[in-house]
């Protein structure tokens, strides 16, 4: 079989004329064409290798041979309405149930992460009786009408925010407004939540939900302080509301130590209802909500039938099922953890020479590494990390940004991810930031050579910047 039907710019001339433009390519200025995947590798149309840093919803692997088995067999068999009774769906619910913590028992399949908050809203919605919702700041929760509304990181640019939703800080420890130096940051943003809450009573109001990523990733990767969720759940609850956990994400071991990145809050912790989605198929569009028998009662006391065509269907299932497996047999959140461990340290220490990487931070393999101009002001590079994902892919590494600047450079990859992989992502990030600091030094000083101030002392040093034609590169000799 072909792997390629046009020649790339083919395919770039018709993707512009039939697809909508609202849809982005990967590096706009020149996009890259893949045409087959393996495990953490992606080839484009002349066979060149690229490492996947991207892709958390190949979260097994591209093209697991098992996930393409199981999707075969089953598809070779049957894939009927989910309304006639089959294995798969009660199977697939019952392995999931054992991950979750004993009251999420029940179950409903979609099939993106966007329609399981929508089901969300509407679970919480019938439950409470409440309308308002509250999120986070610079949060993404789907790509719906009604989660347009609630994710600030669309809303801002298009129709504003809706009287029924509210926005709380996110509790960023390095740049929000409590930082790392506050004794309880945990504490402190959770009583913001409760002054929203307290807010939109005043407004004679009620909450209805509060929703958050376990670790906010549009919002810039980041972790939130230890017992937040637990505080502000009681919060919400005690004001009719309830908690959902956005998992779309983080979920299926990504941070490696827990199944669910909710589960890193504690024991004391369980959301009413979690939301499921990228990872679950490895790629096939299969998403999920869970949520409390007394949630799901209430949805169903309203008499009117939830059917979803796809969702839940048995080849989706038999998918699911095998992802699961994947993930145990391949010790997947071992590797998370020792992986992700290991690229931490490793970017940790290259921080300690390049003073534009103002924090590191992450857990498994969910991390970011935020980018400034000045440490102290922590002011956003956000052009010097477009450079940093524009070198790496020239080195034929495939990473992101993230954040409300755009200034972290965010690393997801498939959960086979290697050392190897961690070392090679952090020398090549090393030797860019390097090369960048070098050529920023020469730009300075060719400035003050021109202003005729250039320093007695800075001679040598600038001599030295200046010598550097030669440098070697350990990976294109
Ligand atoms: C946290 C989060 N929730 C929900 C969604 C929506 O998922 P989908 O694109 O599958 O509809 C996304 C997608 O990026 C997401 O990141």
């Amino acid at each position: 079989m072909a792997l390629e039907m046009f020649r790339k710019e083919e395919t770039l001339a018709m993707r512009k004329k039939l697809i909508g433009q609202s849809c982005r390519l990967f590096y706009s200025d020149d996009p890259v064409k893949i045409v087959r995947a393996r495990g953490q590798y992606l080839y484009d149309e002349n066979g060149k290798r690229y490492l996947d840093c991207i892709s958390n919803v190949q979260h097994v692997g591209h093209c697991h041979p098992s996930i393409t088995q199981a999707a075969t067999t089953q598809m070779e068999l049957l894939n009927a309405n989910s309304r006639f009774l089959h294995d798969n769906i009660v199977q697939y619910a019952d392995r999931l149930a054992a991950t979750l913590p004993d009251k999420l028992r029940v179950f409903y399949f979609v099939n993106s992460g966007s329609e399981a908050n929508d089901l969300a809203l509407r679970l919480a919605h019938q439950y409470t009786q409440h309308e308002d919702v509250i999120v986070l700041d610079h949060a993404y929760h789907g790509h719906l009408t009604s989660l347009i509304d609630i994710s600030p990181y669309k809303f801002q640019k298009l129709t504003g925010q809706k009287e029924w939703v509210h926005v709380a800080p996110i509790p960023d420890i390095y740049r929000g407004i409590f930082r790392e130096d506050h004794p309880n940051p945990a504490q402190a943003y959770a009583d913001t939540v409760k002054d929203v809450i307290d807010k939109v009573h005043q407004k004679g109001r009620k909450v209805s939900a509060f929703f958050s990523e376990s670790l906010p990733s549009v919002g810039g990767q980041i972790l939130l302080p230890k017992g937040y969720s637990t505080k502000v759940a009681e919060y919400v609850r005690s004001a009719g509301g309830v908690f959902v956990a956005d998992e779309v994400q983080t979920g299926f071991g990504r941070v490696g130590s827990h199944f669910w990145a909710f589960q890193l809050q504690g024991d004391d912790f369980s959301p009413d209802i979690v939301t499921m989605g990228k990872p679950m198929g490895n790629g096939h569009p299969l998403s999920c909500v869970a949520t409390t028998a007394e949630i799901a009662g209430a949805f169903t006391a309203n008499g009117v039938e939830y059917f979803n065509t796809f969702g839940g269907n048995p080849v989706s299932c038999a998918i699911g099922l095998a992802v699961l497996d994947v993930i145990e047999k391949e010790d997947l959140r071992g590797n998370s953890s020792r992986v992700g461990g290991h690229l931490l340290d490793r970017l940790r220490q290259l921080q300690t020479k390049h003073p534009i990487i103002g924090d590191v931070r992450g857990v498994g393999l969910f991390v970011g590494l935020e980018m400034v101009t000045d440490k102290e002001q922590r002011t956003p590079a956000t052009d010097a990390a477009a450079q940093v994902v524009r070198r790496l892919k020239e080195e034929y590494i495939c990473v992101s940004t993230d954040g409300p600047w755009e200034n972290i450079v965010k690393f997801k990859p498939p959960m086979c991810f290697s050392m190897e992989d961690a070392d090679l992502v952090a020398d090549r990030i090393h030797h860019i930031l390097t090369d960048m600091e070098r050529s920023h030094q020469k730009l300075d000083s060719e400035d003050l050579r021109l202003t005729g101030v250039i320093l007695e002392e800075d001679k040598g040093r600038n001599a030295e910047v200046f010598n550097t034609t030669n440098l070697t590169d350990p990976y294109h000799n």
